[in-house]
């Protein structure tokens, strides 16, 4: 079979750049690509070898680029088609590969296809969607609820018929057993790949396929439903058993990578499951190249337990699942951890099998911005009216300097707000300091790249004391103590403390404070 294992994205460490709140290139209170261009030397300084860049096709902008209508242009808001090449050129002469977002569960509801296909029950388009007859004129053809709140249907009077979205009305949902979808797909890929792009993050990589018999989801029992609050809570009411993590998506999946093996490029899915062995199998069964474990996103530890005790039940599934701790849509890292353990967690991970991935700002150990209820963008707050899963507070602009616009842009105004950032939460006078957050990342990234062991050799847990989780790779030792209280890692043998997140200039070995990761080295002579 005709697939690639471990290619050049095994052990990189990537950056999210969520394009919108980076850096605003010409003023307009968006961020942009040549915002984004303008940092690649920061982003080189910083140590990073992949960037993921969220997307910059054009759309309406109704779920921030997640709902597009030309796959095949850039949005004005991001630049030009130019700017992507140049964005490639740039980052490729400095050693960072770009993957862009593949987001095809759904498009636009303004996308042609779309608009075409509503037109009439027989147009050609009519079949790339999911249009069927409600139970009842009011009633719809089943009880699937959109991730985002609401029923997964709206119809449409012009045809009489109903369609489906697994998010926003705004984002109708593509027929995936309809060939022509496929095809459609595979020829925007093709045509991103050719222009130099070196894979994708796909899209709720978990949807796309649905069974077919539409039948109706069960209700969950009251005590498997988690509770959660906002316009989210109706799904997590349903086993989904109907609607997403369809068998049809392994071949969807399967296809893709025997593309993107053609092109050495490579693709990380984006799925909310949480059980490794899930991921694992989707992995083994030649699916995408990677797919992001969110245990450290979206799992809450049992008693007893600790964030180690999930990257080792990760890591026992497979060797090729991508670590992170925050993105767009989830609350930043430092603020559920607080950013001395986030650190400890990235330093945990970093000497892992697979793919790294910080968000940006993780590396400044930025907590989540404040977004006044005025001035809300998230869909999922605006349909749902509450708070508890906001995302616009980890999508607040990247704080680059001090002062008015925070060095992201030169207007008055952003898309959304600035998030009452700090001047020590800035870029500039972290990089001044060098007991900042952004040295102790830049660090480590240094460190990862001039320790070989720590990707070359073969993992193995160490047993350590209460609240300690470490690992051995060949002569280097990587160990975070996650418990309460100080505790003393005694190893056999010479070591030397190559980096502390709490102290730069550590090198004697031995206690472990709370919240402390280290990485040392043992003498061999
Ligand atoms: C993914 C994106 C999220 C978006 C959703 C719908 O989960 O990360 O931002 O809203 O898909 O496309």
């Amino acid at each position: 079979m005709n697939t690639v294992q471990g290619g050049w994205w095994a052990n990189a460490v990537g950056y999210e750049v969520y394009l919108p709140s980076f850096c605003d290139g010409n003023g307009d209170g968006w961020g942009d690509l040549p915002g984004l261009i303008g940092k690649l030397d920061y982003l080189e300084w910083l140590g990073v070898d992949l960037l993921w860049v969220t997307p910059f096709y054009v759309s309406p902008m109704h779920d921030n680029g997640y709902d597009i209508a030309d796959y095949y242009n850039v949005d004005a808001r991001f630049g030009t088609l130019d700017d992507i090449k140049q964005l490639l050129t740039q980052a490729h002469a400095r050693g960072i590969r770009v993957i862009g977002d593949l987001v095809v569960n759904h498009t636009s509801d303004e996308h042609p296809w779309f608009q075409m296909s509503r037109i009439s029950r027989n147009n050609p388009y009519r079949d790339y969607y999911l249009w069927r007859h409600g139970q009842a004129d009011d009633r719809p053809p089943n009880n699937w609820v959109a991730t985002f709140g609401g029923p997964a249907w709206t119809y449409d009077p012009a045809t009489g018929e109903w369609y489906a979205h697994l998010f926003t009305p705004q984002q109708p949902d593509l027929d995936w057993s309809n060939p022509k979808v496929a095809d459609e797909v595979e020829a925007i890929m093709r045509f991103w790949l050719d222009q130099g792009l070196d894979g994708f993050r796909v899209d709720t990589a978990h949807y796309l396929a649905k069974d077919l018999s539409l039948s109706d989801n069960p209700r969950l029992p009251d005590d498997r439903v988690r509770v959660i609050g906002g316009a989210v809570a109706d799904w997590y009411k349903y086993d989904h058993r109907h609607d997403i993590g369809q068998p049809a998506l392994r071949d969807i999946h399967r296809r893709w990578r025997m593309l993107a093996d053609d092109y050495n490029a490579f693709l990380i899915g984006e799925t909310h499951i949480v059980d490794p062995a899930v991921l694992a199998d989707y992995l083994a069964d030649n699916g995408l190249h990677s797919y992001f474990y969110f245990g450290l996103i979206q799992s809450e530890v049992e008693s007893g337990q600790t964030e180690g005790d999930l990257l080792r039940a990760a890591i026992a599934s497979s060797s090729n699942l991508s670590w992170t701790q925050s993105n767009h849509d989830w609350a930043r890292a430092a603020s559920r951890y607080g950013a001395e353990r986030a650190l400890a967690l990235t330093t945990l991970t970093i000497g892992l099998p697979g793919t790294l991935f910080l968000y940006q700002g993780d590396e400044l150990g930025l907590v989540n911005g404040t977004v006044p209820a005025e001035h809300v963008q998230d869909p999922l707050v605006l349909r749902g009216g509450n708070y508890q899963h906001n995302r616009d507070v980890s999508r607040t602009p990247m704080p680059w300097r001090p002062g008015p616009g925070l060095g992201f842009t030169t207007a008055p105004h952003a898309w959304l707000p600035f998030g009452g950032r700090d001047p020590v939460d800035t870029v500039a006078v972290q990089a001044k300091n060098s007991h900042s957050m952004l040295h102790a990342h830049r660090r480590l990234l240094r460190l990862r790249r001039s320790l070989p062991d720590l990707r070359g050799a073969t993992l193995v847990w160490i047993d350590a004391p209460e609240g300690v989780t470490a690992y051995r790779r060949g002569n280097t030792v990587v160990a975070a103590n996650l418990g309460p209280t100080t505790a003393q890692l005694n190893l056999p043998g010479s070591w030397r403390v190559h980096y502390s997140t709490l102290d730069p200039d550590r090198s004697v070995p031995g206690t472990i404070a709370p919240h402390e990761a280290l990485i040392q080295t043992q003498f061999t002579s």
